[in-house]
């Protein structure tokens, strides 16, 4: 029998517990014991809810109670949450998350407790929502050497750039839906900037190279710069803009990650993932490539990875299994000034004086497009060189494209 304490209940909260209670039977026949929910704590009272018999205020009320061993934390954040999850697991309690930013910023320290604790700590929902990823990641491709992770990672961004690309709607309206929808954080600024994807290409590149990388050693920009221009100008060549998390081991075993918005081939797999849809493609050295696609956000979607990690740690008391990775350090991620890709630049010049600092390019058009825009594809080279030759020229947008 395990006893299970919801930590938070917002949207993936209050979607475990629905989860766990609909599927109850199925859950504890899988499990061969019974999971059963004990408390969720919230600051907030819930007297409308069928779970409101469940709530508590205090955490040491559920640090205190033997009965419960598994405790699930979708609080977010990495203040509070971070508190609750070392005491959670300094009492010998297992702790399942959702939350990317405490497993991104200190996913190795809470490893290491749960392992000297003999406890698990699980966050399979921490990255693409209900998509099995870090699972498949550690152990089905663990006989792959990765050389490279590239997904799209954040559902709210995905929705809100399908949107512009699809109906031409405008970034607030829909960035509302997306909030709506339950998509988005509940600031929403991690997501439109990027963080939220950061910290996802973290917990994927910690897990696929095996020392824990950072948020801020992650170059990251948002979609805030992406404009309905830019939309209609990678049309015009066949592409859609999509922001990917990117983690590329090169040679020397250092890690190049980022996240940016990218053009994308509209043949490419990564360019069909739309609305909050995400994924994830993995190279490895004997499987290929390999992608991971499904609903990257909501609360069922969320709630699924949460669940099956709950039973997972209910089905491993005695024994249990390790996500873990190595500790970071300097040297381990490196900036990607030496990854090379042709760019797509929208800037004010003069279309000879763009050929004349770049060269070889493909001039792009658009409907309205006002005098004295220019946009075009460059050939392959890094972005200091590019830098380097757009100089004295005012720029717009400069995206990478990915290479097909
Ligand atoms: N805000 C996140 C997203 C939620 O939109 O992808 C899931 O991590």
């Amino acid at each position: 029998m395990s006893k299970v304490a919801i930590l938070g209940f917002g949207v993936v909260g209050s979607g475990v517990a629905e989860v766990l209670q609909r599927n109850g039977a199925h859950i504890d026949e899988k499990v061969h014991s019974k999971v059963e929910l004990k408390y969720i704590l919230d600051v907030r009272d819930f007297p409308d809810s069928p779970f409101a018999a469940y709530v508590v205020h205090d955490f040491a009320v559920i640090e205190k109670d033997p009965e419960v061993d598994i405790v699930v934390e979708t609080i977010g954040g990495a203040k509070v949450a971070r508190e609750f999850t070392e005491r959670a697991l300094s009492a010998g309690k297992s702790v399942v998350t959702s939350n990317k930013e405490l497993v991104a910023e200190h996913g190795y320290e809470l490893m290491k407790l749960a392992q000297e604790k003999g406890v698990s700590y699980l966050y399979e929902a921490s990255v693409g929502g209900g998509i099995p990823i870090i699972r498949p990641l550690k152990q089905c491709l663990a006989a792959n050497e990765i050389t490279e992770i590239c997904g799209i990672l954040n559902g709210t961004t995905n929705y809100i750039l399908t949107r512009m690309i699809r109906s031409g709607l405008p970034f607030a309206q829909a960035l509302k839906e997306a909030q709506t929808n339950g998509y988005a954080e509940a600031d929403p600024t991690a997501d439109i900037e990027g963080h939220d994807a950061c910290r996802k290409i973290c917990i994927l590149a910690s897990l696929a190279f095996g020392r824990h990388i950072y948020p801020k050693e992650v170059p990251t920009e948002g979609i805030t710069g992406v404009s309905l221009a830019d939309v209609a100008y990678a049309d015009s060549c066949g592409r859609k803009i999509k922001l990917l998390g990117r983690a590329i081991r090169k040679e020397d075993g250092k890690v190049r990650a980022f996240v940016a918005p990218h053009l994308v081939s509209g043949s490419a797999p990564l360019a069909g993932v739309e609305d909050v849809f995400n994924a994830i493609t993995v190279r490895g050295n004997a499987i290929g490539d390999v992608m991971f696609y499904g609903r990257g956000a909501g609360k069922l979607p969320t709630a699924s990875a949460v669940v099956a990690d709950v039973m997972e740690a209910a089905r491993n008391r005695d024994r249990p299994k390790f996500m873990d990775w190595g500790p970071g350090g300097s040297g381990v991620a490196l900036p990607p000034l030496d990854v090379e890709s042709p760019w797509y630049v929208r800037a004010e010049a003069a279309p000879e004086a763009i050929r004349g600092a770049l060269g070889d390019v493909t001039f792009l058009a658009r409907a309205g497009a006002p005098a004295g825009e220019v946009a075009v594809l460059t050939v392959s080279m890094t972005r200091g060189e590019l830098e380097e030759r757009l100089k004295d020229i005012s720029l717009h947008t400069v995206f990478r494209v990915l290479e097909d």
